[in-house]
């Protein structure tokens, strides 16, 4: 037998908690395998006294996560707080300064700092592995950073959200509307009370820009992405998707064009019998496609204690075999300069819902300024606004303002987006008209 590895664990939250047990569960199976015990030799989270269900007898307890990350006879520091400043930024810098190892599931202070902690742990000689920083359970960090090493990635996209994903796969199999999913997903944990972070699309964007850095061997300014929630995704949106054989997710997609990197955070149509609408509820998944490998899917848990531990122990195994790679696979000094694609010139087909006043001439008028930029139409409905309960159904067009769904031909951005502004100037709509990508896939 080898030395055996030490840990010091900061976090003992949802990840923290499912780590210690993982490592209790599979003691001995690791120690043979890796021929060395893992011992957690120190722990620390805010409140001492607080029942997590693990033993903690033994374990050394730290007030401070940064005497933690420093505290000699530590060989890897797992951070498992959260957060992209405070004490997950300090601990984890003190312990790269200290040559430790860090293994973090932290995409926030990743998809902030990442370069100058690649950077730290680069000259220091130690890893900084965060393989469950994105999408939990499935292996996307070490798949490229090994297995499609020898690839060039032209696109990566993925469901990397599983509320989002929650909320839009309950809205179409049961027919309800966003607040009311919502709500539920609160009920049941999978959302914050605060749930603007997942919603609003930022924490898909924090995995995106750690997925496109090792895709593309780029830098990106986590505010060099464009993002967009599901927040103004409605009823009436999943129904007509339905009845157009799509479905409604929100993708991050990140695409190596002529003119740059296009990186966007939005919700998609995809159509019904492609592989990533059928991933549904809270599962996650990630799509790559590369020149020599073809495309591939892995999909799977993207959250929770088991899946998370899971991958935050292989990061800690890759440490105890001795394998240790670049954080972002090539020295963070030679990642190249992130060079945005504008997205206006994103070419594909849009839906759009227009909810279309009751005026003399209004069909004609928009159709007009779709014209007018050469937006060809593939298809134009105006549906029958749904009957109240028990109520009689309603004819389109009966008093207040008709739906009307089209679907584009493939167009650019720029244009669509400029037909749109100019039906919302004519003041022949009653909303904003609602702007769908439709996600060649
Ligand atoms: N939950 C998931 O499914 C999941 C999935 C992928 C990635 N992650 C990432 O994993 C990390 C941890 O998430 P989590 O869900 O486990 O969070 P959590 O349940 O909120 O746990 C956070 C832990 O950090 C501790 N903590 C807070 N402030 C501290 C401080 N100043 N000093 C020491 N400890 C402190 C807390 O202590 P107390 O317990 O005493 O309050 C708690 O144990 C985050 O970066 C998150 O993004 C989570």
């Amino acid at each position: 037998m080898k030395e055996p590895l030490t840990l010091g664990i900061a976090g003992l939250g949802t990840v923290g908690a499912g780590l210690l047990h993982l490592l209790e569960t599979h003691a001995p199976h690791l120690a043979e395998t890796l021929g060395r015990q893992i011992e957690v030799k120190g722990v620390s989270a805010r409140t001492r006294g607080k029942s997590r269900g693990v033993a903690l007898d033994n374990i050394k307890w730290f007030d401070d996560p940064v005497k933690l990350a420093t505290a000699p006879g530590i060989d890897v520091f797992v951070e498992l707080i959260g957060g992209d400043e405070g004490p997950a930024r300090a601990s984890v810098e003190a312990a790269l300064n200290a040559k430790k190892h860090v293994v973090t599931a932290n995409k926030a202070l990743l998809a902030r700092h990442g370069m100058e902690l690649a950077r730290l742990a680069e000259k220091n000689g130690v890893a900084l592995n965060f393989e469950a920083a994105v999408a939990g359970a499935i292996p996307v960090i070490k798949t490229l950073r090994e297995s499609l090493a020898a690839n060039r990635v032209r696109r990566i996209y993925g469901i990397l959200n599983g509320t989002c994903n929650f909320i839009l796969t309950k809205m179409e199999q049961e027919h309800r509307s966003f607040e009311d999913v919502l709500k539920e997903a609160q009920a049941k944990g999978y959302a914050e009370a605060d749930p603007t972070f997942d919603i609003g699309g930022f924490d898909t964007a924090h995995k995106l820009a750690l997925l496109t850095s090792l895709a593309f061997g780029t830098k990106i300014p986590i505010d060099q992405i464009h993002v967009e929630g599901i927040q103004s995704i409605t009823a009436a949106d999943i129904e007509a998707a339905d009845e157009l054989d799509f479905r409604i997710k929100l993708l991050g997609v990140a695409i190596e064009t002529e003119s740059g990197i296009e990186a966007r955070v939005n919700p998609s149509m995809v159509p019904k019998d492609s592989a990533i609408a059928e991933v549904s509820g809270v599962t996650n998944c990630v799509a790559i496609d590369s020149d020599f490998a073809g495309n591939l899917l892995l999909v799977g848990p993207g959250a929770g204690a088991k899946a998370t531990a899971s991958a935050v122990a292989s990061d800690i195994l890759d440490i105890a075999r001795g394998d240790l790679i670049a954080p972002f696979m090539m020295p963070a000094s030679k990642l190249k300069p992130y060079k945005r694609a504008r997205l206006g010139q994103h070419q594909g087909a849009y839906y759009v819902r227009l909810s279309v006043l009751d005026k003399p001439g209004a069909m004609a008028a928009i159709a007009k300024r779709m014209g007018d930029r050469e937006v060809s139409l593939e298809s134009i409905v105006q549906r029958r606004p749904r009957a109240a309960a028990g109520g009689p159904e309603q004819r389109p067009g009966a008093g207040g303002p008709a739906t009307v769904v089209l679907v584009t031909h493939e167009t650019t951005e720029e244009a669509i987006r400029k037909a749109l502004e100019a039906i919302e100037n004519d003041g022949k709509v009653a909303a904003r008209p609602q702007m769908i990508r439709i996600e060649q896939l």
